[in-house]
């Protein structure tokens, strides 16, 4: 699916910038208390690339200065649908072996992708792999895993913006929100 026409669309905001941004300080915060030394920041591509960059900066005024890499998955192909399988399509460059890691994702809705990345560097030898997503579909899940933190509860809903897309659109939004479809033929 490509979208052709951006104006068939009306997005509905459910948590808007500054929401975020507030979030983001009380995760830097929660996440500094919990002392996990030589920290490395993974966040998982693409969807995550905004929210791990403005974590990056809480985590800094929480007095933090963690190291950053960045796994690119795929599980989502280019559909609204899990095809079930998790694929590596660029790796991290980091040798995680005895590191602390913080993986970072938009969305924990089946569990596949972080139960797939929290086995990668587990396997790997990282010391602790602790998870920080930003919206929870805690009722979507197939597997069994939860997030250490999490930013928000999220509606079973598809959401966009702050760096999540539908079909490569609506990353740029500065927030999230849900997709309507303006005049359904
Ligand atoms: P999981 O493996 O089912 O937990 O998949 C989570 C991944 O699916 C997220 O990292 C997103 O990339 C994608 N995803 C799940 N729900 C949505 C949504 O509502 N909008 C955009 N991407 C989503
Ligand atoms: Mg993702």
């Amino acid at each position: 699916m490509k979208i052709e026409d951006k104006s068939a669309f009306r997005i509905d905001t459910l948590f808007d910038a500054d929401t975020i941004a507030a979030r983001n300080r009380e995760l830097a915060d929660k996440i500094a208390s919990a002392g996990l030394d030589n920290l490395l920041v993974v966040a998982v591509l693409k969807g995550s690339f905004v929210f791990t960059a403005d974590l990056l900066r809480a985590l800094y005024g929480a007095n933090l200065s963690p190291e950053v890499d960045f796994i690119s998955l795929s599980s989502y192909r280019s559909g609204l649908e899990s095809s079930g399988e998790v694929e590596i399509l660029r790796d991290v460059e980091t040798d995680v072996k005895g590191r602390n890691v913080l993986l970072v994702d938009d969305i924990l809705e089946s569990g596949r992708t972080l139960a797939f990345a929290k086995d990668l560097f587990s396997a790997r030898g990282a010391s602790k792999v602790a998870s920080c997503v930003l919206l929870d579909k805690a009722n979507k899940r197939v597997v069994d895993i939860d997030a250490d933190y999490f930013g928000f509860e999220c509606p079973d809903v598809f959401v966009v913006g702050y760096g999540m897309d539908m079909a490569h659109s609506f990353r740029e939004l500065p927030f999230v929100g849900v997709v309507v479809q303006e005049n359904e033929i």
